[in-house]
């Protein structure tokens, strides 16, 4: 299982490296997730990215037992359930148990709530376990800029990562420029639109001339941001496909190109609405 060497780092606002094209296992069936995340490994991903909320923490860590590969050559991240954040020491413990580990990468509160007002206090409880030790950088997802402004009031640690849905048509620039302007690095979700964004007429265009894939086009748009992707598949050759994004290089006017592909669909929740029910 050779590691590849091709996906580069991102390092955060606190000096942890992250690799910048990621493996997530959103809406992966927990009695898959072994199988598919050994695949990604073996492929030569070295960071997954789970989440409490998708019930297959216990499957990645399977996966990640399985293959053998040392704790530290594995980025890990998981996501704070949104029922849990008034409790966060409890689910981030219960998180790691799931996973098999005593410490984790990256741990993101999964969505703001705000109808409960309760992450500034899950933020704290965060801060302290990233102070012991226990989690190596802590972030956010699903903040829009009002919940990024909340949190920073009581904040003592700025976020490391904000994770949104950002593809093509949906790219949320305000936000991401936002977040970077605060030290904050930008993760995209659904990177690929959930599949949806691969048929636009540019995205082709660029994929027959460098004879890739369109999902490698719309991966490299991402890179070329300095976005941080975690593309999902369950199947290993797209996966390895996907991986392989790292090598694509576009030009100024393709970029341009898929950035006018905005339309202002989202596909997923609105963060502004999103209960904490849902996750
Ligand atoms: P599959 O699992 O059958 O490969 P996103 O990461 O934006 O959520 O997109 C995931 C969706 O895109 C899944 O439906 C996945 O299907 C599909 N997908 C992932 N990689 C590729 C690829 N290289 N080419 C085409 N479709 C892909």
């Amino acid at each position: 299982m050779t590691p590849n060497t091709a996906v580069p780092n991102i390092t955060l606002n606190n000096g942890v490296e992250i690799p910048q094209l990621g493996f997530g296992v959103f809406q992966v069936p927990p009695e898959e997730t072994q199988r598919i995340v050994e695949d990604a490994l073996e492929a030569g991903y070295r960071h997954i990215d789970t989440a409490a909320a998708y019930r297959n923490e216990a499957a990645v860590g399977a996966a990640i037992a399985a293959t053998g590969i040392p704790r530290e050559g594995i980025f890990i991240t998981t996501k704070l359930r949104n029922g849990e954040q008034g409790m966060a020491r409890e689910a981030f413990r219960n998180s790691c148990r799931e996973l098999g580990v005593d410490y984790v990468d990256l741990y993101l509160i999964h969505w703001p709530v705000p109808s409960r007002n309760l992450f500034p206090e899950a933020w704290k409880a965060m801060e302290t376990l990233h102070a012991d030790g226990e989690i190596r950088a802590i972030g956010v997802s699903n903040f829009l800029a009002d919940h990024l402004d909340t949190l920073l009031q009581s904040a003592d640690v700025v976020p490391a990562v904000n994770q949104f849905e950002l593809h093509p048509t949906f790219q949320q620039s305000e936000l991401a420029a936002k977040s970077r302007s605060l030290g904050i690095a930008v993760e995209a979700y659904s990177p690929l639109g959930q599949g949806a964004d691969l048929n636009a007429e540019p995205v082709a265009t660029a994929a027959e001339k460098y004879g890739v894939s369109p999902a490698q086009v719309v991966l490299a748009w991402h890179l070329s941001h300095g976005t941080i992707v975690i593309p999902k598949s369950a199947n290993s050759a797209r996966m390895r496909d996907n991986l392989a994004a790292a090598g694509v290089v576009l030009t100024t006017e393709e970029i341009s190109g898929i950035t006018a592909l905005e339309s202002g669909a989202r596909i997923g929740s609105d963060p502004a609405v999103a209960a904490h029910s849902q996750m």
